[in-house]
């Protein structure tokens, strides 16, 4: 269980935690993790650190030469580290992933907290109950892994996963239990109906992110109106995608909720204690508009 910070004050107690990546300037981590520390009272600060393929090694020894409580992994560490830790949970093995590192006594854990994020601001924020539900994911990236994985868990009627190449929809189909499991990988032009006869459709490539707000994945005519429409993109807040799908009458979903509970997850992963979301995600939308 994490200690309490007397006073809000840094002091000799205080556990460090920190995020890497490279890039990592751009990073709204430190302010929405550090906001739940405040918030919770929890004795911790959160960190950036500009962490590169060649010092990825030493890094991991500091966290535990330091006692680094937790860190969050971003591109490009999140396969890399997967061989720098002790154990790996069996959710982030599956999905060949790992974002977040516990830190029990020097032993570090690796986690993959994006594909339950996801899922959780989804449920949430979206639609309650994914059971017996028809999804639809356009995208087979690391992204899309993740999601697809956790989705699986909720036992939806169909996850039907379209990409532009398409041998890498039928691979991610394939691996993670294929017809089965009730995952399917749809053909481009067979993507339009089966968009129409979906329940929630997700955009998990980078078409529609800035600067390309322009563009979208698909045509908003192609949603079932009051159908779900869910972008991970959260810059913008409100992608093409999502403007087209709201305009047709659907329900829709942004990115940001996904990055928001992702860090819930760590945070109680490394705490014990459930994260302060809503203080999380004002903390963050305000540095977006800023
Ligand atoms: P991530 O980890 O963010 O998912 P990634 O592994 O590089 O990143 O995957 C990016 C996804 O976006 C892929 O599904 C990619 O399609 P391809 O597999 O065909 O490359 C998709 N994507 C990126 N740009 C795209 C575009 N302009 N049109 C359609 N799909 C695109």
């Amino acid at each position: 269980m994490a200690e309490h910070r007397l006073n809000g004050t840094i002091d000799s107690h205080t556990v460090l935690y920190g995020v890497i990546g490279d890039p990592i300037r751009h990073s709204k981590s430190p302010i929405m993790m550090n906001r739940a520390f405040r918030e919770t009272g929890i004795n911790g600060v959160y960190t950036a650190f500009h962490i590169t393929s060649e010092t990825l090694p030493a890094f991991v020894d500091g966290v535990r030469a330091m006692g680094m409580r937790g860190v969050n992994v971003t591109i490009p560490h999140k396969l890399q580290v997967m061989e720098l830790v002790d154990e790996i949970d069996p959710g982030a093995l599956a999905i060949g992933a790992v974002n977040t590192i516990v830190n029990e006594n020097g032993k570090l854990t690796g986690y993959n907290t994006d594909g339950i994020g996801y899922v959780r601001s989804l449920k949430e924020e979206a639609e309650s109950g994914l059971a017996g539900k028809r999804i639809v994911v356009i995208g087979a990236g690391g992204a899309s892994r993740g999601i697809v994985y956790s989705l699986l868990k909720e036992k939806p009627e169909s996850v039907a996963i379209s990409n532009r190449t398409v041998e890498r929809a039928e691979q991610l189909a394939d691996s993670l239990g294929g017809e089965a499991a009730g995952l399917t990988a749809i053909p481009n032009e067979k993507l339009e109906q089966w968009c129409g006869d979906a329940d929630i459709v997700i955009n998990t490539t980078s078409v529609g992110m800035f600067p390309n707000v322009g563009q979208s994945p698909i045509e908003g005519s192609w949603m079932k109106p009051g159908a779900v429409a869910s972008d991970l993109i959260y810059n913008p807040l409100k992608t093409e995608f999502l403007l087209r799908a709201e305009a047709r009458g659907c329900r829709i979903h942004g990115g940001l909720g996904m990055f928001i509970y992702q860090g819930a997850y760590a945070f109680e992963y490394w705490t014990g204690q459930a994260a302060p979301v809503s203080a999380m995600r004002e903390t963050v939308l305000e540095a977006l508009q800023a």
